[in-house]
């Protein structure tokens, strides 16, 4: 392919959540892509790596547009990163952009590394931390997001790791921070992270240690949707198989495990970071014989007829946009993969209308109970 001569009409969002709203490539990618192109033309192959690129747009577009090989990539979510692999499919990157999990493997050697800003600080932490740790040493960080989602905070992260913070100009509602003069410290905050007890007093089924690694849903807090599901903890079905659905933290994972000897629990999230957190959290309780965690797309990927319960708090939102979209993908295989007899229960913004939803892709819903923000159900197979 030609340096510049890079289509991204051709990137597509799929199988993630899509709607007219949501785009596969965007102002940040660009603004990061244009700051970085001497760098990304002057690099020699495997010496450029992507941080929580979207849909594959940095990765692709700094092989299409700069000509930059050997391109290693990581995105926590798991449906980000299907899409990234077919967009390299698409436009013919096969072999020049690998997906890996965040680590060593992923950073070793790398001397530009393009980063979407993530939201939480404790997540960029953990991003510059392994930076610096397994980077060349002459590594420049070239990260963008939009403004309205940017905090001095993030600056200041990185000042931890870095001699150089420069902030460039803002261009259409996206800012790029470039750092430099990598400095190997030894942060506190880049340790692993401790657990933080979440007391009885907030949970029925009694306290609850919590292990969270940066970007998961809620850090190591009990979101207020969790607690109100977690309320009917008592009222569940018996159940020796359960399925804490989009687990987070793990902490529905290890509050079941805990209060039902018998139970056996699988937490499945698509994030990679959840998945670590939930069997570090099911450590931390002593129950990690009988929970497991498992990265995969909702219900895909599980056997028919192989859980008793099914717990979600489902994720309302796809970047700005609300979509009923996330909580039907994660529920849909349901129906398939209750035993006879099976509960699904979940919760949801009471402004949301997911009652006919429920009713339709598992059962006859009860709505235990409502507050003027969340709504509990109990959906049963017919
Ligand atoms: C609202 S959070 C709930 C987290 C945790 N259960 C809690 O209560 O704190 C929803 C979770 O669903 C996960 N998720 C989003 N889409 C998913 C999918 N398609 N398959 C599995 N998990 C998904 C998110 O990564 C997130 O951790």
């Amino acid at each position: 392919m030609q340096q510049g001569d890079f289509d991204f009409g051709r990137l597509s969002r799929f199988p993630d959540v899509e709607s007219p709203d949501l785009v596969a490539v965007d102002a940040t990618d660009r603004l990061v892509l244009d700051t970085a192109a001497d760098l990304l033309i002057a690099s020699e192959p495997g010496e450029v790596v992507v941080l929580g690129d979207r849909h594959g747009a940095m990765a692709l577009g700094a092989w299409g547009l700069h000509g930059a090989r050997g391109v290693r990539v990581h995105q926590d979510a798991l449906l980000g990163e299907r899409a990234g692999l077919r967009n390299a499919v698409a436009t013919g990157a096969e072999g020049e952009v690998t997906w890996l999990p965040f680590g060593a493997e992923l950073l070793r050697g790398a001397r530009v590394v393009l980063v979407q800003l993530p939201r939480a600080l404790a997540e960029l932490n953990e991003w510059a931390a392994a930076i610096v740790r397994y980077s060349a040493s002459d590594v420049t960080v070239v990260a963008g997001g939009r403004i309205k989602h940017m905090s001095l905070g993030m600056n200041d992260v990185l000042r931890r790791y870095f001699d150089r913070v420069d902030v460039g100009h803002a261009r259409q509602k996206s800012r790029v921070l470039m750092a430099t003069g990598a400095r190997p410290v030894q942060d506190p905050r880049s340790a692993p992270p401790e657990p933080v007890e979440v007391p009885a007093a907030e949970l029925p089924g009694g306290s609850v240690r919590v292990v969270a690694l940066g970007g998961v849903f809620a850090g190591t807090s009990l979101d207020i949707g969790t607690r109100a599901l977690l309320a009917h903890l008592d009222s569940y079905a018996d159940a020796t198989d359960v399925i804490d659905l989009g687990c987070g933290s793990g902490i529905i994972a290890s509050a079941v495990a805990l209060a039902r000897p018998a139970a056996r629990v699988t937490g499945i999230d698509q994030s990679t970071a959840a998945v670590a957190s939930t069997l570090a959290t099911a450590e931390a309780n002593g129950v990690v014989d009988r929970v497991a965690a498992v990265r995969e797309d909702g219900l895909a990927q599980r056997p028919d007829r192989s859980a008793d319960l099914i717990l979600c708090n489902p994720p309302f939102h796809t970047g700005a946009v609300i979509s009923e979209q996330l909580a039907a993908r994660m529920l849909r295989d349901s129906r398939r993969v209750l035993r006879p007899g099976g509960e699904v229960w979940t919760v949801y913004n009471s402004a949301l209308r997911y009652r006919l939803m429920l009713e339709k892709l598992i059962g006859p819903t009860e709505e235990m109970s409502r507050s003027p923000k969340f709504t509990v159900t109990r959906s049963r197979l017919r």
